[in-house]
């Protein structure tokens, strides 16, 4: 059997200040989790977050660019020199509010692998998609779009399955759709590669929280989460971290 290291992500996004920052570092020094912990505040307050063991930190974002004259952009050797070893990509906000595709977030990925950054490749579909039973179809699509695309991304990347409707409503998948997904998304993926899609770690997110989690972790495929709202609040995350996986 494949053993996947959990890991538990925190996407800040345009949230937080130095005090969270401290105040999330000292809450996560004390806890016991043999879990991965990761941390992707504003790409402003990497460098703020004491070195630890505990966790790791990402970015949210990162420039399809090497260098050069992109007035705003961030590059990956600029996130690594923060301190990221992740970065999230292809978050439904990113696809929704900055137009981004398919195709950007695999021209980032390949910027983040250059300077030794894993990915999380983040995929979901609409209620809308969802109401028409076409969630499998679309996911499809945009696993082909990246993985078939660049076969060699599934060994160095995680993918993060993200129901858009239920991204910061409130409302989650029930955990037989999130495994249902997850497990589809494995199957799919075992087509390009078998031995990578049954090693890749494959996170949830949508309105996890400390409550929800238990039944959403004890799923076979969901090998952890991304949590955006409940990550604000450092107890919270901290007990979401420490939930051990049934
Ligand atoms: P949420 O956000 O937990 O607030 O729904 C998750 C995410 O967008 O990554």
């Amino acid at each position: 059997m494949t053993v996947r290291r959990p890991l538990i992500a925190a996407n800040w996004k345009m949230n937080g200040d130095r005090e969270l920052v401290t105040m999330m570092a000292a809450t996560l020094q004390c806890i016991d989790s043999s879990h991965e912990i990761l941390i992707c505040p504003p790409v402003i307050f990497l460098s703020d977050f004491p070195k630890s063991t505990q966790y790791r930190l990402g970015a949210q974002n990162v420039s399809s660019e090497k260098a050069g004259a992109f007035t705003g952009e961030i590059s990956a050797d600029m996130i690594r020199a923060a301190g990221a070893e992740y970065v999230i990509l292809g978050h439904s906000e990113r696809r929704c509010l900055f137009a981004e595709t398919d195709a950007t977030v695999l021209q980032k990925a390949q910027q983040a692998l250059r300077v030794g950054i894993t990915p999380i490749i983040c995929f979901g579909e609409t209620l809308s998609e969802r109401q028409q039973e076409k969630t499998m179809w679309v996911l499809a699509q945009h696993l082909d779009a990246v993985y078939a695309a660049q076969p060699d991304l599934l060994a160095e990347s995680v993918i993060a399955y993200e129901p858009v409707w239920a991204i910061g409503t409130g409302l989650t998948a029930t955990p037989e759709q999130a495994q249902q997904v997850h497990s589809f998304i494995r199957q799919h993926l075992a087509r390009i590669n078998a031995d990578a899609a049954a090693k890749v770690r494959i996170l949830y997110g949508g309105s996890v929280n400390a409550d929800n989690w238990p039944t959403l972790f004890s799923q076979p495929d969901i090998d952890g989460a991304l949590v955006g709202g409940a990550s604000l609040k450092p107890a919270e995350f901290a007990a979401i971290c420490q939930m051990a996986k049934e």
